[in-house]
């Protein structure tokens, strides 16, 4: 008999160590979520371009046909077709973001001038 009044404490004890271990469990959850928000939000910064042979075209038609012509031909600037196999990508992005003789050097970032080379590689 003396035992009995016990019983409800051992029930508030339980419910509160169970009710401790979900609080704990949904801290843990809520964390994972942040984290993986986190990088989700690191991965959008790098402006990657879903299709760069479609971006550089609208790019070098923007910036680049004043000089290289309006099909690329050459300008007051050389030609821009068959350049596959005299320059890399990175040495096309290299031309495109520091200039090259009398050429000035072109504001665009490394995704838009890797975009360009892509485009320049992909024409004829
Ligand atoms: C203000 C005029 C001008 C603009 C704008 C311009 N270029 Fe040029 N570009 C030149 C000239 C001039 C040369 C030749 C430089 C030299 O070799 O002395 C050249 C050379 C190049 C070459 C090397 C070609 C070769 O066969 O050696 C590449 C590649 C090139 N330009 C890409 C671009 C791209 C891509 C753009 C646009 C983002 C662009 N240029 C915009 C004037 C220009």
């Amino acid at each position: 008999m003396k035992g009995r009044p016990l019983l409800p404490f051992a029930i508030i004890a339980v419910v509160g160590i169970l009710l401790m271990i979900s609080i704990s469990i949904i801290g843990l959850n809520q964390r994972a979520a942040m984290d993986e928000e986190g990088e989700g939000a690191d991965t959008e910064e790098v402006v990657e371009f879903d299709d760069p042979v479609e971006a550089g075209e609208q790019i070098v038609n923007q910036s680049c046909i004043g000089c290289h012509g309006g099909d690329l031909s050459g300008g007051s600037g050389p030609a821009l077709t068959g350049l596959e196999g005299k320059y890399s990508a990175e040495e096309i992005a290299d031309i495109v973001q520091n200039g090259k003789g009398a050429m000035p050097a072109m504001p665009h970032d490394d995704a838009e001038a890797d975009a360009i080379a892509q485009y320049l590689l992909s024409i004829e």
